[in-house]
Protein backbone atom coordinates (compact mmCIF):
# COMPACT_ATOMS: atom_id res chain seq x y z
CA UNK A 1 0.00 0.00 0.00
CA UNK A 2 0.83 3.65 -1.37
CA UNK A 3 0.65 6.59 0.70
CA UNK A 4 0.70 10.26 -0.11
CA UNK A 5 1.30 12.89 2.79
CA UNK A 6 0.50 16.55 1.66
CA UNK A 7 -0.40 19.56 2.49
CA UNK A 8 -4.06 20.43 3.36
CA UNK A 9 -3.32 24.24 4.21
CA UNK A 10 -0.47 26.97 2.73
CA UNK A 11 2.77 24.47 3.77
CA UNK A 12 4.50 24.26 7.11
CA UNK A 13 1.46 21.87 8.57
CA UNK A 14 3.85 19.52 9.79
CA UNK A 15 4.30 17.13 7.32
CA UNK A 16 8.01 16.17 8.17
CA UNK A 17 7.11 15.23 11.55
CA UNK A 18 3.98 12.92 10.18
CA UNK A 19 6.18 11.35 7.57
CA UNK A 20 8.84 10.09 10.08
CA UNK A 21 6.26 8.90 12.17
CA UNK A 22 5.14 6.82 9.27
CA UNK A 23 8.47 5.83 8.05
CA UNK A 24 9.22 2.44 9.61
CA UNK A 25 6.11 1.00 7.52
CA UNK A 26 7.40 2.03 4.27
CA UNK A 27 10.39 0.70 2.48
CA UNK A 28 10.57 3.84 0.31
CA UNK A 29 9.89 7.71 1.00
CA UNK A 30 9.71 10.09 -2.56
CA UNK A 31 9.55 13.93 -2.82
CA UNK A 32 8.16 14.50 -5.48
CA UNK A 33 7.52 18.01 -6.18
CA UNK A 34 9.31 21.62 -4.80
CA UNK A 35 13.14 22.25 -3.70
CA UNK A 36 14.99 23.27 -1.19
CA UNK A 37 12.68 26.17 -0.48
CA UNK A 38 10.70 23.34 1.41
CA UNK A 39 11.95 23.05 5.74
CA UNK A 40 10.37 19.94 7.38
CA UNK A 41 11.41 19.46 10.35
CA UNK A 42 11.97 16.23 12.20
CA UNK A 43 12.44 15.55 16.38
CA UNK A 44 14.19 12.57 17.51
CA UNK A 45 14.30 12.33 21.33
CA UNK A 46 15.28 16.20 21.52
CA UNK A 47 17.56 16.20 18.82
CA UNK A 48 16.53 18.37 15.51
CA UNK A 49 16.56 17.77 12.38
CA UNK A 50 15.54 20.30 9.54
CA UNK A 51 15.51 18.29 6.06
CA UNK A 52 15.06 20.76 2.59
CA UNK A 53 15.41 18.37 -0.30
CA UNK A 54 16.25 15.13 1.50
CA UNK A 55 13.04 12.91 2.22
CA UNK A 56 11.82 13.16 5.50
CA UNK A 57 12.15 9.03 5.97
CA UNK A 58 15.89 9.45 5.85
CA UNK A 59 16.36 9.39 9.50
CA UNK A 60 15.70 5.37 9.62
CA UNK A 61 18.26 3.22 8.34
CA UNK A 62 17.58 0.88 5.67
CA UNK A 63 14.82 2.98 4.02
CA UNK A 64 15.82 3.91 0.31
CA UNK A 65 14.77 7.99 -0.13
CA UNK A 66 13.68 9.13 -3.46
CA UNK A 67 13.99 12.95 -5.10
CA UNK A 68 11.71 12.50 -7.83
CA UNK A 69 11.96 14.42 -11.51
CA UNK A 70 9.59 17.10 -9.93
CA UNK A 71 11.69 18.09 -7.71
CA UNK A 72 14.16 20.98 -8.62
CA UNK A 73 17.42 20.06 -7.41
CA UNK A 74 19.95 23.23 -5.94
CA UNK A 75 23.08 20.97 -6.14
CA UNK A 76 25.10 22.95 -3.71
CA UNK A 77 22.10 22.58 -1.36
CA UNK A 78 22.08 18.78 -1.62
CA UNK A 79 25.43 18.20 -0.95
CA UNK A 80 25.09 21.07 2.28
CA UNK A 81 22.37 18.70 3.53
CA UNK A 82 24.19 15.49 2.96
CA UNK A 83 26.90 16.70 5.02
CA UNK A 84 24.95 18.52 7.93
CA UNK A 85 23.06 14.63 8.13
CA UNK A 86 26.33 13.04 8.60
CA UNK A 87 27.53 15.95 11.12
CA UNK A 88 24.37 14.72 12.66
CA UNK A 89 25.10 10.81 12.58
CA UNK A 90 22.66 10.10 9.83
CA UNK A 91 24.94 8.41 6.83
CA UNK A 92 23.11 8.97 3.45
CA UNK A 93 25.34 6.48 1.90
CA UNK A 94 23.49 4.95 -0.81
CA UNK A 95 19.91 5.08 0.42
CA UNK A 96 19.57 8.20 -1.78
CA UNK A 97 17.83 7.95 -5.64
CA UNK A 98 17.82 11.53 -7.35
CA UNK A 99 15.84 11.00 -11.19
CA UNK A 100 18.20 11.73 -13.84
CA UNK A 101 15.24 13.85 -15.02
CA UNK A 102 14.96 16.41 -12.39
CA UNK A 103 15.95 19.78 -12.96
CA UNK A 104 18.54 21.90 -11.34
CA UNK A 105 18.46 25.26 -10.14
CA UNK A 106 21.85 26.42 -11.26
CA UNK A 107 23.62 29.24 -9.28
CA UNK A 108 21.86 32.59 -10.93
CA UNK A 109 18.46 31.02 -10.85
CA UNK A 110 18.59 32.38 -7.33
CA UNK A 111 19.51 36.06 -8.34
CA UNK A 112 16.96 36.34 -10.62
CA UNK A 113 14.49 35.32 -7.60
CA UNK A 114 15.69 38.17 -6.30
CA UNK A 115 15.35 40.38 -8.71
CA UNK A 116 11.90 39.25 -9.81
CA UNK A 117 10.79 40.14 -6.32
CA UNK A 118 12.06 43.41 -6.46
CA UNK A 119 10.90 44.39 -9.62
CA UNK A 120 7.41 43.35 -7.99
CA UNK A 121 8.09 45.56 -5.32
CA UNK A 122 4.63 45.78 -3.05
CA UNK A 123 3.26 42.71 -5.47
CA UNK A 124 6.02 40.89 -4.15
CA UNK A 125 5.47 37.10 -3.74
CA UNK A 126 7.64 36.65 -0.62
CA UNK A 127 9.62 33.83 -2.08
CA UNK A 128 12.39 31.90 -0.37
CA UNK A 129 14.68 33.30 -2.32
CA UNK A 130 15.85 29.68 -3.45
CA UNK A 131 15.74 30.01 -7.08
CA UNK A 132 12.89 27.79 -7.33
CA UNK A 133 10.49 29.70 -9.00
CA UNK A 134 13.05 30.96 -12.27
CA UNK A 135 14.48 27.10 -12.28
CA UNK A 136 10.38 25.94 -12.95
CA UNK A 137 9.96 28.98 -15.46
CA UNK A 138 14.00 27.04 -17.61
CA UNK A 139 11.84 23.88 -17.15
CA UNK A 140 8.50 24.65 -19.08
CA UNK A 141 10.63 27.05 -21.40
CA UNK A 142 12.67 23.72 -22.37
CA UNK A 143 15.39 25.56 -21.18
CA UNK A 144 16.40 23.73 -18.08
CA UNK A 145 19.30 21.43 -17.98
CA UNK A 146 18.56 18.19 -16.07
CA UNK A 147 20.82 16.04 -14.13
CA UNK A 148 21.26 13.61 -16.64
CA UNK A 149 22.64 16.38 -18.84
CA UNK A 150 25.78 17.01 -16.62
CA UNK A 151 28.09 15.74 -18.84
CA UNK A 152 30.73 17.18 -20.42
CA UNK A 153 29.54 17.34 -23.85
CA UNK A 154 28.70 19.84 -26.21
CA UNK A 155 25.47 19.94 -26.13
CA UNK A 156 25.68 21.22 -22.29
CA UNK A 157 28.31 23.18 -23.22
CA UNK A 158 25.76 25.06 -25.78
CA UNK A 159 22.64 25.31 -23.06
CA UNK A 160 24.70 26.84 -20.21
CA UNK A 161 26.25 29.29 -22.84
CA UNK A 162 22.94 30.04 -24.02
CA UNK A 163 21.48 30.74 -20.44
CA UNK A 164 24.14 32.46 -18.88
CA UNK A 165 24.16 35.04 -21.78
CA UNK A 166 20.38 35.08 -21.54
CA UNK A 167 20.89 35.90 -17.49
CA UNK A 168 23.44 38.35 -18.62
CA UNK A 169 20.86 40.15 -20.94
CA UNK A 170 18.49 40.52 -18.08
CA UNK A 171 20.85 41.55 -15.16
CA UNK A 172 22.58 44.85 -15.65
CA UNK A 173 26.37 44.96 -15.62
CA UNK A 174 26.47 41.35 -15.51
CA UNK A 175 29.45 39.79 -16.53
CA UNK A 176 29.14 35.84 -15.46
CA UNK A 177 31.29 33.84 -17.19
CA UNK A 178 29.57 30.48 -18.68
CA UNK A 179 32.82 28.73 -18.40
CA UNK A 180 32.45 29.11 -14.66
CA UNK A 181 28.99 27.72 -14.77
CA UNK A 182 29.41 25.09 -17.00
CA UNK A 183 32.46 24.02 -14.91
CA UNK A 184 30.64 23.98 -11.25
CA UNK A 185 28.07 21.76 -12.91
CA UNK A 186 30.70 19.44 -14.09
CA UNK A 187 31.75 19.09 -10.54
CA UNK A 188 28.33 18.82 -9.58
CA UNK A 189 27.17 15.95 -11.60
CA UNK A 190 30.43 14.00 -10.37
CA UNK A 191 29.55 14.08 -7.30
CA UNK A 192 25.75 13.37 -7.87
CA UNK A 193 26.03 10.47 -10.04
CA UNK A 194 26.34 7.84 -7.71
CA UNK A 195 22.76 8.76 -6.13
CA UNK A 196 21.25 9.46 -9.40
CA UNK A 197 18.97 7.05 -11.89
CA UNK A 198 15.89 6.37 -12.93
CA UNK A 199 12.92 7.13 -10.56
CA UNK A 200 9.94 5.73 -12.07
CA UNK A 201 11.35 2.23 -13.19
CA UNK A 202 12.98 1.67 -9.49
CA UNK A 203 9.42 2.77 -8.00
CA UNK A 204 7.96 0.39 -10.73
CA UNK A 205 10.03 -2.37 -9.70
CA UNK A 206 10.14 -1.68 -5.64
CA UNK A 207 6.12 -1.75 -5.90
CA UNK A 208 5.80 -4.89 -8.05
CA UNK A 209 7.68 -7.03 -4.98
CA UNK A 210 5.75 -5.58 -2.59
CA UNK A 211 7.73 -2.83 -1.10
CA UNK A 212 5.85 0.58 0.14
CA UNK A 213 6.18 3.53 -0.69
CA UNK A 214 5.50 6.50 0.92
CA UNK A 215 5.22 9.59 -1.14
CA UNK A 216 5.78 13.31 0.75
CA UNK A 217 4.40 16.77 -0.34
CA UNK A 218 6.50 19.81 0.22
CA UNK A 219 4.41 23.30 0.59
CA UNK A 220 0.38 22.52 0.28
CA UNK A 221 -2.74 22.92 -1.47
CA UNK A 222 -2.87 26.84 -1.10
CA UNK A 223 0.79 27.15 -2.16
CA UNK A 224 -0.21 24.55 -5.54
CA UNK A 225 0.88 26.82 -8.89
CA UNK A 226 -2.90 25.78 -10.32
CA UNK A 227 -5.11 25.31 -7.43
CA UNK A 228 -3.72 27.82 -4.65
CA UNK A 229 -4.27 31.13 -4.09
CA UNK A 230 -2.58 32.26 -7.87
CA UNK A 231 0.20 34.26 -7.89
CA UNK A 232 1.13 33.57 -4.10
CA UNK A 233 1.70 30.34 -4.93
CA UNK A 234 5.18 28.17 -5.59
CA UNK A 235 5.65 27.10 -9.02
CA UNK A 236 4.95 23.26 -8.94
CA UNK A 237 1.84 20.94 -7.94
CA UNK A 238 1.99 20.59 -4.35
CA UNK A 239 -1.48 18.65 -4.90
CA UNK A 240 -1.96 15.20 -5.57
CA UNK A 241 -1.25 14.99 -9.52
CA UNK A 242 2.22 16.41 -8.72
CA UNK A 243 2.48 12.72 -6.91
CA UNK A 244 2.25 11.02 -10.45
CA UNK A 245 3.96 13.60 -12.69
CA UNK A 246 6.54 14.08 -10.58
CA UNK A 247 7.69 10.72 -9.99
CA UNK A 248 6.40 8.96 -13.19
CA UNK A 249 3.86 6.61 -11.24
CA UNK A 250 0.26 5.80 -12.31
CA UNK A 251 -2.62 7.11 -10.54
CA UNK A 252 -3.37 3.37 -9.54
CA UNK A 253 -0.07 3.02 -7.83
CA UNK A 254 -1.59 5.48 -4.86
CA UNK A 255 -3.92 3.65 -2.48
CA UNK A 256 -4.30 6.42 0.35
CA UNK A 257 -3.83 10.27 0.93
CA UNK A 258 -3.12 11.94 3.92
CA UNK A 259 -3.94 15.27 4.45
CA UNK A 260 -1.85 17.26 6.80
CA UNK A 261 -3.39 20.26 8.81
CA UNK A 262 -2.80 22.18 11.83
CA UNK A 263 -5.53 22.72 14.23
CA UNK A 264 -4.95 26.50 13.07
CA UNK A 265 -3.71 28.09 10.31
CA UNK A 266 -0.30 29.74 9.43
CA UNK A 267 1.11 31.43 5.91
CA UNK A 268 4.61 32.46 5.57
CA UNK A 269 4.86 35.43 2.57
CA UNK A 270 2.55 37.25 1.37
CA UNK A 271 -0.81 36.73 -0.23
CA UNK A 272 -4.51 36.42 0.57
CA UNK A 273 -5.34 34.77 4.57
CA UNK A 274 -8.98 35.34 5.28
CA UNK A 275 -8.85 33.92 8.97
CA UNK A 276 -5.31 35.74 9.63
CA UNK A 277 -5.46 37.35 13.55
CA UNK A 278 -3.34 40.46 13.46
CA UNK A 279 -3.72 40.91 17.14
CA UNK A 280 -3.15 39.34 20.62
CA UNK A 281 -4.21 35.90 19.45
CA UNK A 282 -1.92 35.64 16.58
CA UNK A 283 1.38 36.69 18.32
CA UNK A 284 0.30 33.72 20.77
CA UNK A 285 -0.14 31.33 18.38
CA UNK A 286 3.00 32.43 16.93
CA UNK A 287 4.89 32.04 20.40
CA UNK A 288 3.20 28.99 21.51
CA UNK A 289 3.61 27.13 18.41
CA UNK A 290 7.18 28.77 17.75
CA UNK A 291 5.91 29.90 14.06
CA UNK A 292 9.10 31.25 12.78
CA UNK A 293 9.97 29.41 9.00
CA UNK A 294 12.00 26.43 9.08
CA UNK A 295 13.82 27.61 5.79
CA UNK A 296 13.69 31.37 5.97
CA UNK A 297 13.58 31.76 10.00
CA UNK A 298 10.63 34.35 9.16
CA UNK A 299 7.84 34.65 11.24
CA UNK A 300 4.62 32.76 10.05
CA UNK A 301 1.52 34.51 9.70
CA UNK A 302 -1.21 32.66 11.73
CA UNK A 303 -4.94 32.66 11.89
CA UNK A 304 -7.41 30.40 12.54
CA UNK A 305 -8.65 27.11 10.85
CA UNK A 306 -10.08 27.89 7.83
CA UNK A 307 -12.57 24.74 7.03
CA UNK A 308 -13.23 26.27 3.78
CA UNK A 309 -9.55 25.88 2.42
CA UNK A 310 -9.27 22.66 3.96
CA UNK A 311 -12.77 21.12 2.41
CA UNK A 312 -10.97 22.44 -0.69
CA UNK A 313 -8.11 20.63 -0.25
CA UNK A 314 -10.03 17.21 0.97
CA UNK A 315 -11.92 17.85 -2.81
CA UNK A 316 -8.93 18.97 -4.99
CA UNK A 317 -6.33 15.71 -3.64
CA UNK A 318 -9.06 13.37 -2.47
CA UNK A 319 -7.92 13.01 1.33
CA UNK A 320 -9.00 10.19 2.87
CA UNK A 321 -7.86 11.46 6.38
CA UNK A 322 -6.86 14.51 7.90
CA UNK A 323 -3.53 14.51 10.45
CA UNK A 324 -4.02 16.83 12.73
CA UNK A 325 -1.32 18.99 14.01
CA UNK A 326 -0.29 21.06 16.99
CA UNK A 327 -3.13 20.84 18.70
CA UNK A 328 -1.36 21.63 21.86
CA UNK A 329 -0.85 25.25 20.55
CA UNK A 330 -4.37 25.98 21.68
CA UNK A 331 -3.61 24.59 25.02
CA UNK A 332 -4.33 27.56 26.64
CA UNK A 333 -7.02 29.79 24.16
CA UNK A 334 -10.36 30.00 26.27
CA UNK A 335 -12.60 30.00 22.78
CA UNK A 336 -11.29 29.23 19.20
CA UNK A 337 -12.71 30.11 16.00
CA UNK A 338 -13.45 27.96 13.20
CA UNK A 339 -14.03 29.54 9.92
CA UNK A 340 -17.02 27.50 8.25
CA UNK A 341 -17.62 30.45 4.98
CA UNK A 342 -16.74 33.83 4.00
CA UNK A 343 -19.22 36.84 3.70
CA UNK A 344 -17.49 38.48 -0.49
CA UNK A 345 -19.46 41.54 -0.53
CA UNK A 346 -22.97 40.50 0.20
CA UNK A 347 -22.45 36.81 -0.91
CA UNK A 348 -21.60 34.15 1.36
CA UNK A 349 -19.49 31.68 -0.02
CA UNK A 350 -18.62 28.59 1.22
CA UNK A 351 -16.50 27.45 -1.67
CA UNK A 352 -12.75 28.03 -1.82
CA UNK A 353 -12.82 30.76 -4.88
CA UNK A 354 -10.89 31.27 -7.82
CA UNK A 355 -10.29 35.00 -7.23
CA UNK A 356 -9.47 35.05 -3.34
CA UNK A 357 -6.68 37.42 -4.57
CA UNK A 358 -8.75 39.64 -6.36
CA UNK A 359 -12.56 39.09 -5.44
CA UNK A 360 -12.56 41.88 -2.96
CA UNK A 361 -12.54 41.91 1.28
CA UNK A 362 -13.46 38.76 2.80
CA UNK A 363 -15.23 38.74 6.10
CA UNK A 364 -14.73 35.07 7.50
CA UNK A 365 -18.17 33.38 8.77
CA UNK A 366 -16.64 32.17 12.99
CA UNK A 367 -18.51 29.59 15.08
CA UNK A 368 -16.79 29.72 18.35
CA UNK A 369 -15.94 26.84 20.34
CA UNK A 370 -14.71 26.71 24.04
CA UNK A 371 -11.05 26.15 24.93
CA UNK A 372 -10.31 23.43 26.97
CA UNK A 373 -7.68 25.38 29.39
CA UNK A 374 -5.97 21.51 29.73
CA UNK A 375 -2.20 20.44 28.48
CA UNK A 376 -2.66 17.82 25.80
CA UNK A 377 0.79 18.10 24.92
CA UNK A 378 2.25 15.30 25.01
CA UNK A 379 -0.97 12.60 24.56
CA UNK A 380 -1.01 9.47 23.05
CA UNK A 381 -4.49 8.23 23.10
CA UNK A 382 -7.77 10.13 22.36
CA UNK A 383 -9.30 9.05 25.60
CA UNK A 384 -6.72 11.40 27.46
CA UNK A 385 -8.10 14.93 25.74
CA UNK A 386 -10.45 16.69 27.51
CA UNK A 387 -13.72 16.24 26.00
CA UNK A 388 -14.05 20.33 25.09
CA UNK A 389 -10.86 18.96 22.67
CA UNK A 390 -12.86 16.14 21.16
CA UNK A 391 -15.43 18.13 20.63
CA UNK A 392 -13.44 20.38 18.85
CA UNK A 393 -12.04 17.78 16.58
CA UNK A 394 -15.47 16.45 15.68
CA UNK A 395 -16.57 19.50 14.38
CA UNK A 396 -13.46 20.12 12.25
CA UNK A 397 -14.16 16.74 10.84
CA UNK A 398 -17.53 18.39 10.32
CA UNK A 399 -17.17 20.87 8.68
CA UNK A 400 -13.87 19.74 6.91
CA UNK A 401 -16.04 16.94 5.17
CA UNK A 402 -13.49 14.09 6.07
CA UNK A 403 -12.24 12.05 9.37
CA UNK A 404 -9.21 13.32 11.73
CA UNK A 405 -7.01 9.86 11.98
CA UNK A 406 -4.32 11.22 13.63
CA UNK A 407 -3.42 13.65 16.28
CA UNK A 408 -0.57 15.37 16.89
CA UNK A 409 0.17 16.54 20.30
CA UNK A 410 4.09 17.61 20.05
CA UNK A 411 6.46 17.64 17.88
CA UNK A 412 8.16 14.66 18.87
CA UNK A 413 7.78 11.32 16.86
CA UNK A 414 5.90 9.75 20.23
CA UNK A 415 3.45 12.60 21.19
CA UNK A 416 1.25 11.20 18.32
CA UNK A 417 -2.53 9.90 18.75
CA UNK A 418 -3.39 7.41 16.07
CA UNK A 419 -6.96 6.81 16.34
CA UNK A 420 -7.81 3.09 16.58
CA UNK A 421 -10.51 2.55 14.30
CA UNK A 422 -8.96 5.39 11.70
CA UNK A 423 -7.91 4.50 7.92
CA UNK A 424 -4.46 5.27 9.04
CA UNK A 425 -4.55 2.77 11.50
CA UNK A 426 -5.12 0.24 8.80
CA UNK A 427 -2.03 2.13 6.46
CA UNK A 428 0.10 1.50 9.78
CA UNK A 429 -0.81 -1.75 10.32
P1 LIG B 1 6.44 20.92 7.38
O1 LIG B 1 7.11 21.86 6.46
O2 LIG B 1 5.03 20.64 6.98
O3 LIG B 1 7.21 19.66 7.60
O4 LIG B 1 6.37 21.66 8.79
P2 LIG B 1 7.56 22.50 9.48
O5 LIG B 1 8.59 21.57 9.96
O6 LIG B 1 7.97 23.62 8.60
O7 LIG B 1 6.76 23.19 10.66
C1 LIG B 1 6.08 22.45 11.62
C2 LIG B 1 6.69 22.79 12.98
O8 LIG B 1 5.81 22.34 14.00
C3 LIG B 1 8.00 22.07 13.24
O9 LIG B 1 8.83 22.88 14.03
C4 LIG B 1 7.59 20.83 14.03
O10 LIG B 1 8.61 20.36 14.89
C5 LIG B 1 6.45 21.37 14.82
N1 LIG B 1 5.38 20.40 15.15
C6 LIG B 1 4.89 19.39 14.39
N2 LIG B 1 3.85 18.80 15.01
C7 LIG B 1 3.68 19.46 16.17
C8 LIG B 1 2.74 19.35 17.24
O11 LIG B 1 1.83 18.54 17.23
N3 LIG B 1 2.87 20.23 18.28
C9 LIG B 1 3.85 21.17 18.32
N4 LIG B 1 3.88 21.98 19.37
N5 LIG B 1 4.75 21.30 17.34
C10 LIG B 1 4.66 20.47 16.28
P1 LIG C 1 7.13 23.30 3.38
O1 LIG C 1 7.39 22.10 2.50
C1 LIG C 1 5.50 27.32 3.67
C2 LIG C 1 5.97 29.90 0.17
C3 LIG C 1 6.89 31.10 0.25
C4 LIG C 1 6.16 32.05 -0.69
C5 LIG C 1 5.67 31.11 -1.78
C6 LIG C 1 6.57 31.05 -3.02
O2 LIG C 1 8.10 23.50 4.46
O3 LIG C 1 5.70 23.30 3.82
P2 LIG C 1 8.94 29.93 -3.48
O4 LIG C 1 10.27 30.16 -2.83
O5 LIG C 1 8.47 28.53 -3.40
O6 LIG C 1 8.88 30.47 -4.87
O7 LIG C 1 7.92 30.83 -2.60
O8 LIG C 1 5.58 29.83 -1.19
N1 LIG C 1 6.60 28.60 0.52
C7 LIG C 1 6.34 27.92 1.63
N2 LIG C 1 5.57 28.24 2.70
N3 LIG C 1 6.10 26.12 3.62
C8 LIG C 1 6.85 25.78 2.55
O9 LIG C 1 7.35 24.54 2.38
C9 LIG C 1 7.03 26.71 1.51
N4 LIG C 1 7.71 26.71 0.35
C10 LIG C 1 7.43 27.87 -0.25
O10 LIG C 1 6.95 31.61 1.56
O11 LIG C 1 5.04 32.60 -0.06
MG1 LIG D 1 8.10 23.69 6.48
Amino acid sequence: MNIVVLGAQFGDEGKGKIVDLMTPKFSWVARYQGGHNAGHTVYVSGKKFVLHLIPSGILHDGVMCVIGNGVVVDPKALFKEIDELAGLGIDVGDRLLISDKAHLILPYHRELDVLSEARRGERKIGTTSRGIGPAYEDKIGRRGIRVCDLVDTKALADEVRANVDARNQIIKDSTLDWTQVYDELLASGARMRRWTGDVSLALDQAMRTGQRVLIEGAQGAMLDIDHGTYPFVTSSNATIGGACTGLGIPPKAIQGVLGVAKAYLTRVGEGPFPTELCGEIGERLRETGMEYGASTGRPRRCGWYDAVAVRYAVRVNGIDSIALTKLDVLDDLKTIDICTGYRIGDRTVTEFPSDLNTCGPITPSYESWPGWTTPTKGATSYSQLPAEARRYIARLEEVSGVPVGLISTGSDRHETIIRDDSVVARWLN
